[in-house]
Formats: structure tokens, C-alpha cells, sequence
């Protein structure tokens, strides 16, 4: 592993963006003054990832797998109970000149893209806001706004003195791309960004996240629960499960070739529906366990039709396989797994 903290020799080798070991649990119940036992939720657990330059890493996981929870923690939005973060090879400080410093630098865009305008500002308002917060002079801004307008195929003499609510939910998330980039981030975290378009609209936004990732020479990190949108604009992808990083790889190396059960399981949920695709790993069975009360050893034991003992005692560690890295007994030779010659 590398270290974090050295100078880079060369400065494309250094990942843009590196996570380590981060975990976060949300106390539920309990635990204060009036007793019992204290609750939590264990939202994300011993994730790491490397987002290199100049590429995207997809995101995937049931509701309620520690997506969200993860960008959050990578935004500094909120604080993780452990975990390096580090940008261009640098950690992250956690002074408010250096958050203020990490947050123009990161970027995101979230689902609900009415929420993240601010109703009682045109358009154009919104878009030079965290530009002159961040010291251009509002000509400078003005003048921003309007080419990152045009690039997100809003034409600025139409769209720059209009309000929100006078905007269809496609131009919206437009806005609100054209705004994430005004403060010229080197990474951009999209959270369910595309998941309220529509199809075609969904279509052309990822078309123009594509072009746009190429001329601002941007960094990704792309949330989606729809597999065929992850695999359409990411390079690598992490397969999450009860806040646990299960799978991590390059994309089409996962998705020709997945590891792991439970992303056997998933992807063949997304393929069922083409019947040239089909797969015989059986479709995912039941609902996952209660993240208050995660099973002992592999946290994907009680649904996975390989599970053995030790899946059922011992926590499994991140193995590198040929094509990616999973945290499954079957693929380490030294767990010992019954069904390892399958
Ligand atoms: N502030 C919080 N307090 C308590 N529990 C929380 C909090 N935020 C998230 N959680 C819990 O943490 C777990 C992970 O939630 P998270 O929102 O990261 O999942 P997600 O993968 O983004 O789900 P979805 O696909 O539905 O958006 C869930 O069990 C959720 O209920
Ligand atoms: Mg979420």
C-alpha cells in the first residue's frame, strides 16, 4: 500500500483522489442516559478505493449499502469515526481553510436537482455563487456561468435570468452541473444524479458528463443503483453490501467476470431481462440482514448460496484476484473454502 503522506515521484502516479480504511457507524438507540444497550448502524466499514486521474469509479449496491454515506464522508460533509482521505497525494487537513480549499476541489451532484437551488435566484445567480465565494470578481463569474451554460446546452441569453421552478428537472440537473464545475473542481461526485430522468433525457446528460469529463480534465466518482448507467460511464467500479466494499475492479473485468457471490448476483438480476445474456448464478434471494445487527463472519453469508462455515465465522479479508479485489473466502486459497474447485 502506498503511503499516503510521501511525495509523489511523479504526479500522474499519485491517484487524484485516494480513501483508506474509512468507516462509519450512526448511533440509532441507547447507550445514554436512560441505558441499555447502545445501537448503531454500521453505515460504512473499511472502504478503500483509488479514483485515478482523468477517470470515474462507479458505485453500486442495494439501498441502504453506505453509497451515499461513503460520498458523504468523501465530501466532508460529515466526520468518519476512521479513514485517510487524501487528494492529489496530499492528506486532507480538517481546518476550515483547507475544507474550504477540499470542497471547491470535490464537487457533487445529488438526485433532487430542485433541492440544490436555491429558489430566489435566477439561474445564473446560482451558478456564480461559489465562484465569487471563491474570489473571481462577478464579472469573471458572469462570464463563467455563461459559457458553462452553453456547454450544458442551456443557451445563456434564454436560461441565465430564469428561476428554478421554470425549468424542467433534465435542465435542472443541467444547472446544477454547470454549477459544480463554475468552480473548476478536479472531481466531481455524482450521487443518483441521473436516476429521476427520463430515459432520453438520462441518455443525453451522460453523454455530456462524458464530453465534459474530457475537457475539464475531471476526476469521477458516479452513484447509481441502474448497473447498465454504471457500466456506460465508469472505468473501474466497487461493489458495496452492508457498508463493506465486496468487490472492486476494473469495470468490464467485474461485469464479464464477477467474483464475488453477491455481485454474480447482481449483475445476473440486470442481465435476466436480456435472454442472450442470461446467466445460471442464481437471482438474488431475500432482503439484507438489519444493519443494527450484521451476521457474524461474511456479512453476505445468510443469502449466499456458497456459504460454509468458516463464511459464517470468520470475516473475510480483501483477496486480489486475477481481475479485481474481493472479500470472499471461495477466492482465497488459504481460507480453505469447501467449494473453492468450482
Ligand atoms: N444520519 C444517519 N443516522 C442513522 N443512520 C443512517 C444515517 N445516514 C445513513 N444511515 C444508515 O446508514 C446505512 C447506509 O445508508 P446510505 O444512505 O449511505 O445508503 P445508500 O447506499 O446511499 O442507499 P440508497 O441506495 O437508498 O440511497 C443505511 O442503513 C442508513 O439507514
Ligand atoms: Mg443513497
Amino acid at each position: 500500500m502506498n503511503d499516503m503522506t510521501a511525495r509523489p515521484e511523479s504526479p500522474t502516479k499519485v491517484p487524484k483522489l485516494s480513501v483508506k480504511e474509512l468507516s462509519k457507524r450512526f448511533h440509532v438507540s441507547g447507550g445514554g442516559l436512560l441505558g441499555g444497550e447502545a445501537r448503531y448502524v454500521h453505515a460504512v466499514s473499511d472502504v478503500s478505493f483509488d479514483l485515478e486521474r482523468h477517470t470515474t469509479v462507479g458505485i453500486v449496491g442495494e439501498s441502504g449499502c453506505g453509497k451515499s454515506t461513503t460520498a458523504r464522508l468523501v465530501m466532508h460533509l460529515i466526520n468518519p469515526d476512521s479513514g485517510r482521505i487524501a487528494l492529489d497525494g496530499e492528506l486532507v487537513a480538517t481546518d476550515s481553510a483547507s475544507l474550504k480549499r477540499f470542497r471547491r476541489n470535490v464537487q457533487m451532484v445529488f438526485q433532487d436537482s430542485s433541492a440544490s437551488l436555491n429558489p430566489r435566484l435566477t439561474i445564473e445567480q446560482s451558478i456564480m455563487f461559489g465562484v465569487v465565494v471563491h474570489g473571481a470578481s462577478k464579472a469573471e463569474a458572469r462570464e463563467r456561468s455563461h459559457y458553462l451554460l452553453g456547454r450544458v446546452g442551456l443557451d445563456p441569453a434564454l436560461f441565465a435570468g430564469r428561476y428554478p421552478h421554470e425549468l424542467s428537472g433534465g435542465q435542472r440537473q443541467r444547472v446544477n452541473i454547470a454549477r459544480a464545475l463554475a468552480v473548476q473542481p478536479k472531481v466531481v461526485i455524482f450521487d443518483e444524479a441521473v436516476s429521476a430522468l427520463d430515459k432520453s433525457i438520462e441518455a443525453q446528460v451522460l453523454n455530456l458528463l462524458n464530453e465534459l469529463r474530457e475537457e475539464f480534465e475531471l476526476s469521477y466518482i458516479f452513484i447509481s443503483h441502474d448497473l447498465q448507467v454504471v457500466r456506460y460511464v465508469s472505468d473501474t467500479v466497487m461493489v458495496m453490501y452492508l457498508g463493506q466494499m465486496v468487490e472492486y475492479g476494473q469495470v468490464e473485468d467485474v461485469y464479464n467476470d464477477p467474483q464475488h457471490p453477491y455481485t454474480q448476483a447482481l449483475l445476473s438480476s440486470m442481465l435476466s431481462v436480456d435472454p442472450d445474456e442470461r446467466t445460471d448464478a442464481a437471482p438474488i434471494q431475500g432482503d439484507p440482514p438489519s444493519p443494527l445487527d450484521l451476521p457474524s463472519g461474511c456479512c453476505f453469508s445468510p443469502r449466499c448460496p456458497h456459504a460454509a462455515d468458516i463464511c459464517r465465522s470468520l470475516s473475510p479479508k480483501i483477496n486480489s484476484t486475477r481481475s479485481s479485489r474481493v472479500a470472499c473466502h471461495l477466492v482465497d486459497p488459504a481460507a480453505g473454502h469447501p467449494g473453492r474447485a468450482r
